[in-house]
């Protein structure tokens, strides 16, 4: 959903707090590793971490990519949703000991593949969740939200990745300044036997 101004909020952060903690019960198979743990103020070993940013934040972060002249639509996305959530994984050190990563760079191991998957598992329990109680949602990559600076403005750690900036928006029927535009994706999936095969055999 998009508007070119600021949008009123209407989600109760009780529901987001259930749809959180639905969130929370992904699978996951392997720790976080301990730098990741240690900053934790509670113990806790899942691989993903979700920043959430209230509506006030959401529209101050708005005015900052607006003021450095940000063309995308991120700006428009923040200005119509009620709750945006970075959700960022924690990938393991590398050789040197040092998490540390260029964007989109990390180790190719399987434990950082099972972070991954892990954290897409959340994902899309909170999108489910969302989905169940009437709340729109909308998973992106991030755009400028993907940047250092935007990190260390929210105060995520420069060793956590991103893995998309998950957007919950207010009822639609309330709120009819909102455009909605659908994923470009949604009727290219093609049916389940594009992309599904029954083994018949074992291979010789
Ligand atoms: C990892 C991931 C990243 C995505 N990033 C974007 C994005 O940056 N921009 C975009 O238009 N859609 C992106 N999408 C797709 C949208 O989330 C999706 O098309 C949209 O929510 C509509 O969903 P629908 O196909 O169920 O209607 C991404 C999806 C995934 C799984």
């Amino acid at each position: 959903m998009l508007s070119a101004e600021p949008v009123e909020s209407s989600l109760d952060h009780e529901l987001v707090q259930e749809i959180i903690e639905l969130a929370g019960w992904a699978p996951f198979h392997l720790a976080a590793s301990s730098v990741h743990r240690e900053r934790l103020t509670e113990a806790s070993l899942v691989p993903w971490r979700f920043h959430i940013l209230p509506k006030q934040i959401c529209l101050d972060l708005r005015q900052r990519l607006l003021d450095k002249g940000d063309r995308s639509k991120v700006p428009d996305m923040l200005a119509a949703a009620d709750i945006l959530i970075q959700a960022t994984w924690c990938p393991d050190l590398d050789e040197t000991g040092t998490a540390l990563h260029e964007e989109f760079e990390f180790l190719p191991t399987a434990s950082n593949m099972e972070h991954i998957a892990a954290t897409a598992a959340a994902v899309q329990n909170l999108l489910l969740a969302a989905t169940a109680r009437n709340i729109a949602t909308y998973w992106s990559s991030g755009g400028p939200m993907r940047t250092q600076e935007i990190a260390s403005m929210l105060g995520i750690p420069a060793d956590e990745i991103l893995l998309g900036s998950i957007f919950l928006f207010p009822d639609q029927e309330n709120h009819a300044e909102v455009a909605v535009r659908p994923g470009k994706m949604r009727e290219k999936r093609g049916s389940t036997e594009a992309w599904c095969r029954w083994v018949a055999a074992l291979q010789e």
